[in-house]
């Protein structure tokens, strides 16, 4: 049979093509590659060292548009210098919003859970693409720095659609939003309302919220009652190396991130530099992200020969140097790859997964988009200026800062209504105790609300001019009301 499904392939950095090869070897034994073309393409270091600090060619950009499959080994950030992590790159620029990782224990691989028969099988969904990983910072003042935190109702959607949609192949009846809504009210708030959204459309599963670091202590004492939590993205990327912890650590977690049109597929670890070029690495959590992506393109069948495959394996004994009992001689790579490939066909006692019948592949690509696509989720809302937050550079005492903004908003038609450092209200009320840096919020309110309908952004612009004549502008907020509800928070004390 022809191969039917392209996917570009990346082996990555430093360990990144000994597992990358120990995992197509395995495919092959299985019969995979009748059904795949992989085609290879240049992303990493090697194009980091020629200068380009994007860390993918053009040429493998084409290939990643036109495969829409991602299947990559770790690869390498640079660390200083203008290039960024390309892991994160891809992510982004190919909207991969969604990250899943599966935590499972596996026979020969003990942990604590394993030796005191706590069973630990649970999904980690990842927003991928918001939050702080928008890298959005900027140097404010001498003292402040800033990193702009993006929730977007269209980014929750996407992502909580994604985790619902998975809970109901998987038969998943119950899923948990992590989140820290209690703080960030907004921002988490949006990403919590939006999580029972979705969920309206799966009325037979469960949805429950956690707040992210009760779960973290929850999942350390009672992992079981987890089958699948989604959270942004910053807690996700902490929560899933935790929970990569109770299964054996980051070498048994696969990875794959989802997206409307590239999806990727790659190990959670690193290169692993200091055993790179020694034969001696894992490749189990590069294998196991390679069996989601053949369940993403319907070898459902191959997957779980390969799947039962290892785990007969991992029962076996036969370990890498880096788990396992270490009473016995661990095996390199490729050793390990021959046992894996020996098994074919067997299945461990514990742990035997179904093997489905039908072997064709399927894959279906959107239509490439012409432009970016506008993603919306809230298309009528009516918005009102009500105010502004404007802030200022200064070491001037709270008092003092009050007077001066009051002098220069006296025409206008705001009036300074609180002043805040680092959150926290200083002024009208506040507490001498509250020690303040030179980065300074003051907060303008319409006198008259009556006049919001009419206003518009002008006014408050034009006093931030007036203000920038005396002050040093470090940044403007227009405060605004959707559909009668204010679109900001109160500071800590308001
Ligand atoms: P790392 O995951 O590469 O290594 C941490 C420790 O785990 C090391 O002792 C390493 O030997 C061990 N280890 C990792 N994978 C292993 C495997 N498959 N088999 C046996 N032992 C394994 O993390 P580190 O050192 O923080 O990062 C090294 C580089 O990898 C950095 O440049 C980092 O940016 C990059 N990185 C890339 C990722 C990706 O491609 N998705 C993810 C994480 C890090």
């Amino acid at each position: 049979m022809s191969a039917s499904v392209r996917i570009a392939l990346a082996p990555g950095d430093g360990i990144g093509p000994e597992i990358m090869n120990a995992c197509l070897r395995v495919f092959d034994a299985a019969g995979v590659l009748q059904h795949l073309e992989f085609v290879e393409v240049e992303v990493g270091q090697r194009v980091f060292a020629k200068g380009d600090t994007r860390g993918i060619t053009d040429e493998a950009t084409a290939t990643i548009e036109d495969t829409g499959l991602v299947y990559k080994g770790p690869m390498g950030t640079p660390i200083g210098g203008g290039g960024k992590s390309i892991n994160v790159t891809l992510r982004k620029m190919y909207g991969a919003f969604a990250n899943i990782r599966h935590f499972q224990a596996l026979p020969g691989v003990e942990t604590l859970y394993s030796k005191a028969g706590v069973p630990v099988d649970f999904y980690v969904i990842r927003e991928n693409l918001e939050d702080t990983y928008g890298g959005i910072e900027h140097r404010l003042t001498n003292d402040v720095i800033e990193c702009k935190r993006l929730i977007s109702a269209p980014g929750c959607d996407q992502v909580h659609r994604a985790a619902f949609a998975l809970a109901d192949r998987l038969g998943i009846a119950l899923v948990h939003c992590g989140h820290k809504a209690n703080i960030m009210k907004m921002t988490d708030g949006l990403f919590l309302e939006r999580f029972h959204k979705a969920g309206e459309n799966y009325p037979g599963i469960q949805r429950a919220d956690v707040i992210v670091d009760a779960l973290c202590m929850n999942l350390v004492l009672r992992p079981q009652q987890f089958r699948m939590v989604v959270l942004p993205n910053l807690q996700g990327d902490i929560v899933s190396d935790l929970a990569a912890g109770l299964v054996g650590g980051l070498g048994f977690a696969p990875s794959a991130n989802i997206g409307n049109h590239v999806s990727i597929f790659e190990a959670v670890h690193g290169t692993a530099p200091d055993i790179a070029g020694r034969g001696v690495a894992n490749p189990t959590s590069l294998l196991m992200s390679g069996l989601m992506l053949l369940r993403h393109v319907g070898l459902l069948k191959q997957a779980a020969i390969i799947n039962n495959a290892l785990l007969a394996t991992l029962e076996s004994g036969v370990r890498t140097a880096d788990f396992g009992d270490r009473s016995r001689e661990p095996v390199g790579t490729t050793a390990f790859a021959d046992a894996i490939i020996a098994n074919l066909g067997k299945q461990s006692t514990t742990h035997a997964i179904p093997v489905p019948k039908g072997d064709s592949p399927f894959f279906i690509r959107r239509p490439k988009p012409h432009h970016h696509t506008l993603i919306q989720t809230f298309e009528q809302t009516k918005s009102v200026h009500v105010g502004c937050d404007i802030y200022i550079e200064t070491t001037l005492n709270p008092q003092e800062i009050a007077v001066r903004l009051q002098g220069l908003s006296e025409h206008t038609p705001f009036k300074l209504t609180m002043i805040s450092n680092r959150g926290t209200q200083v002024w009208p009320t506040g507490s001498v105790y509250t020690e303040v840096v030179d980065y300074v919020r003051a907060r303008f309110e319409l006198r008259d609300m009556n006049r919001a309908a009419s206003l518009g952004q002008g006014p408050a612009i034009h006093m931030l001019g007036r203000i920038a004549e005396k002050f040093a502008i470090c940044d403007f907020q227009p405060l605004q009301y959707f559909d009668g509800v204010p679109g900001f928070s109160l500071a800590q004390g308001q």
